[in-house]
């Protein structure tokens, strides 16, 4: 069979752009009428605003995810000598934030349910080098946060939450980001809340850590200084064209978590009964936002060809566990390591999912499974 004109594709924000486009149109004209570019009137209040979503005490926008979950670890002090641990199952930059600092990531395996950080795979990893936790927020499901906090608070360890994928994702209603000691967030134009390029925003409650914060992102600067320098600092600050994208956005996203999740009730119904492991819909207190919808599968490249041809967008997300990848085998990782991690990155499928994404395909791609099947 081959693909017909009605594609349902794995992502899209066309919907999204074309439905705000006099709203995006107006905010980005308004920059540019501003002439104010850098750190202006658009960041303080989409921080304001961002932070006021989540609960948060202070937000930082800067300048991706990757750069979030950098600049969190060295305003937390990681630096050579340092290992944080990290799950082998999750988008790399997660882990090279780590090694950017010249820090050691220690791979943990997963949950077999929620594919986030297993608490006492990380435990046994823990040594006298050991200085933070970072849990992933994976597919928008959250970690198990209290007993990584547990663990946290037993060894003396910081924790940041990799938030890239988890925007307004609830444990035990609190925000994603609010948890830890700091939360790193991405808004990568196709992340639940996007941006029209690279964007990222740092979340804390702590307020000398939001302090560090500010000066890592300009250059060292002190707070309010132009040219007086306190530590040795990045460039990583979100850009003002971006923040005005990201406040007209802001203020659709839970309605947009609303539909990804009402979506996800559709995909758990039309494919119950198969020999598929779907995603946890929630429940035992958190509240999930369904970045993707993830479905694993022993013949997960059979099923994924078999959907393709069907003119269905499907992708893997990730194709390997990081201990094996090429950046990270060299430090020791080997098969049969991290057995859930590996396992997942052998089986996981993600189908359509986006806020937009119409019932009539969801019905689609769940057909399209069944047929697979039988
Ligand atoms: C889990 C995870 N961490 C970190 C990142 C990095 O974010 P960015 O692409 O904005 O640098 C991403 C985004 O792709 C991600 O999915």
């Amino acid at each position: 069979m081959t693909a017909t004109a009605t594609d349902i594709p794995l992502l899209s924000i066309k919907a999204q752009n074309a439905a705000l486009a006099a709203e995006l149109k107006e905010a980005v004209g308004r920059v540019l009428d501003s002439g104010a570019f850098i750190l202006g009137p658009e960041n303080k209040a989409f921080d304001r605003e961002f932070a006021e979503a989540l609960g948060a005490a202070h937000c930082l926008g800067v300048a991706s995810g990757t750069a979030a979950l950098e600049l969190a670890l060295e305003a937390l002090g990681v630096g050579p000598g340092d290992e944080v641990i990290v799950p082998a199952f999750t988008f790399i930059a997660t882990a090279t934030a780590v090694s950017i600092l010249g820090a050691k990531p220690v791979f943990a395996d997963v949950d077999p349910a929620t594919l986030t950080l297993d608490a006492k795979s990380a435990e046994r990893l823990v040594t006298k080098k050991t200085k933070v936790l970072l849990p992933v927020h994976l597919f928008g499901h959250p970690a198990d946060m209290d007993a990584i906090l547990a663990l946290a608070k037993a060894k003396g360890l910081k924790v940041v939450e990799d938030c890239a994928q988890s925007h307004l994702a609830a444990y035990k209603g609190r925000a994603t980001g609010t948890l830890g000691d700091a939360g790193a967030f991405s808004f990568y134009p196709t992340k639940n809340l996007g941006a029209a390029g690279d964007a990222g925003m740092l979340s804390t409650g702590d307020q000398s850590l939001r302090d560090r914060l500010l000066e890592l992102r300009n250059c060292g600067r002190a707070a309010g200084a132009s040219y007086r320098y306190v530590r040795v600092g990045r460039n990583s600050r979100l850009d003002e064209i971006q923040a005005a994208v990201l406040r007209v956005k802001l203020g659709r996203l839970k309605s947009w978590n609303e539909s990804r999740r009402r979506l996800a009730g559709l995909y758990a119904e039309g494919l119950s009964g198969l020999p598929l492991r779907l995603p946890p819909q929630g429940g035992a207190g958190t509240e999930p936002v369904f970045h993707l919808y993830t479905v694993r599968c022993e013949r997960r490249d059979a099923l994924a060809e078999h959907l393709k041809r069907r003119g269905i967008g499907c992708g893997v997300y990730y194709p390997d566990p990081l201990h094996l990848t090429e950046p990270y085998a060299p430090l020791g990782g080997r098969e049969g390591q991290l057995p859930v991690s590996e396992k997942a990155a052998r089986e996981v499928l993600s189908l359509p999912m986006f806020a937009e994404l119409a019932d009539a395909d969801v019905a689609r791609v769940c057909d399209a499974v069944r047929a697979f099947f039988r």
